[in-house]
């Protein structure tokens, strides 16, 4: 089944660990290296607040669905 994730984040969640390292978990859902940052949340950093599609390759593509669909759409 297909899903489709809509990340309204454009920065990395630290997190730091027992031992005292910091982790940088992605939050835009780009990364190369997923579930850790990879850097690639500087393609989503200038992005104002419509809803924009990557593929994955993190090359915009566009999308076409319903405004009415768009709304029920859960953001992450
Ligand atoms: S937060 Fe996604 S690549 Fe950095």
């Amino acid at each position: 089944m297909a899903r489709i994730i809509i990340h309204t984040a454009k920065r990395p969640y630290r997190y730091t660990t027992q031992k005292g390292e910091d982790v940088w978990i992605c939050m835009c859902g780009l990364s190369d290296t997923y579930p850790i940052c990879s850097g690639k949340h500087k393609i989503c950093a200038a992005e104002k607040e419509e809803i924009l599609a990557y593929d994955q390759d993190a090359n915009k593509i566009e999308i076409n669905l319903p405004a009415e669909i768009l709304q029920k759409i859960r953001r992450v």
